[in-house]
């Protein structure tokens, strides 16, 4: 029945009928905080273009992660700044590596925190690719099953350091299975993978680049990264992950893939993250401080509006404001 009989604003004439009726709210422990971990600081160091995020060494990361799961917030997730690169990456299954070791350290120090990590060699790369480099016909191509391979060893180095979930961001075909397999050879079948599944080739990576030192020194991401255009092939990505073993998919970047989030979800019965990334960040940050818009109402929106999408869980550098916001009001 149309007006007047329904009159829509019934339903919000106060904060409790506002609150009783609403769809989707935000909660800490749906929140993911990435952390940068880095193998060469020996205090926090602040990364300029996103302010309130730090490359940390491995006692900080400790620390920040103590504060994160003081604050209810779900799980952190783990990058690498390498202190040595080399063509394949090594650094990236290296057990005394910094990733590793802020594992043991964090498990050890908070045993229930869900520790997440990152698993891609661009931070140990000295091209700074994902991959290893095949230039055998003079074409810089970026060699899928080699780097595989790779990328299974260093899942499997993360496992035995204690991570609790492995999150492979590669876009390489085929690594979510060989990363299972691997996992699974060692022991290890317990352990779950996050695949990034949809990641598309996005501008808005520059500021993580900046602060792991990951950015391609010739060429771009785009022969392994999808499309932006695509949405269709997202959904492909996503379901062939799922049936190489894959037990929760991710759409990334997040805020102008809200389509996308909610057609894997449609598509793919598996719990589903989005990744707010750090452009996304940057940008919020920096409107803030001219004083463009209010900081704290506009990250609650953009939160809400993923979980709304149909992200379960939601990456963001803002979760630890954002578990402080939530603190406050309860
Ligand atoms: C590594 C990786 C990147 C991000 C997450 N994992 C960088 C990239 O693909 O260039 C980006 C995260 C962000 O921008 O916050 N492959």
């Amino acid at each position: 029945m149309a007006f007047p009989a329904t009159r829509m604003r019934r339903l919000r004439a106060t904060p409790a009928l506002r609150g009783l009726v609403r769809e989707t709210g935000l909660r800490a422990d749906r929140l993911v905080a990435p952390l940068f971990v880095s193998e060469t600081a020996i205090a926090r160091e602040p990364v300029p273009t996103m302010p309130g995020v730090y490359r940390l060494p491995v006692a900080e990361v400790v620390a920040e992660a103590r504060d994160l799961a003081g604050l209810g917030v779900g799980a952190v997730m783990l990058f690498g700044v390498a202190a040595q690169k080399d063509a394949e990456g090594s650094g990236a299954w290296d057990q005394e590596g910094g990733v590793q070791l802020a594992v043991r350290a964090i498990k050890q120090a908070l045993p229930e925190l869900v520790v997440i990590t990152d698993v891609c060699l661009c931070e140990y790369t000295d091209h700074g690719h994902c991959g290893v480099i095949d230039t055998s016909e003079g074409s810089a191509r970026i060699d899928n099953d080699a780097t595989v391979e790779l990328l299974a060893r260093t899942a499997a180095s993360h496992a035995r350091a204690g991570a609790d979930m492995v999150a492979p961001s590669d876009m390489m075909d085929g690594r979510v299975g060989a990363i299972r397999a691997g996992l699974d050879e060692e022991g290890f079948s317990e352990v779950p993978i996050l695949a990034y599944a949809a990641k598309f080739a996005s501008a808005f990576y520059g500021p993580f680049r900046e602060a792991a030192a990951s950015t391609p020194s010739f060429g771009d991401r785009r022969s392994y990264q999808m499309d932006p255009g695509n949405g269709r092939e997202a959904v492909r990505e996503a379901l062939l992950d799922a049936a190489e073993g894959a037990d929760m998919l991710m759409v990334k970047p997040a805020l102008s893939y809200g389509d996308l989030i909610a057609a894997v979800k449609r598509e793919c019965k598996l719990p589903i993250a989005a990744y707010n990334v750090s452009g996304e960040y940057a940008m919020i940050k920096a409107a803030a401080a001219g004083g463009y818009l209010d900081e704290r109402a506009a990250v609650c929106e953009i939160l809400t509006s993923l979980h709304r999408a149909g992200a379960d869980i939601v990456i963001s550098y803002h979760a630890k404001d954002a578990a402080q916001w939530l603190s406050q009001t309860e």
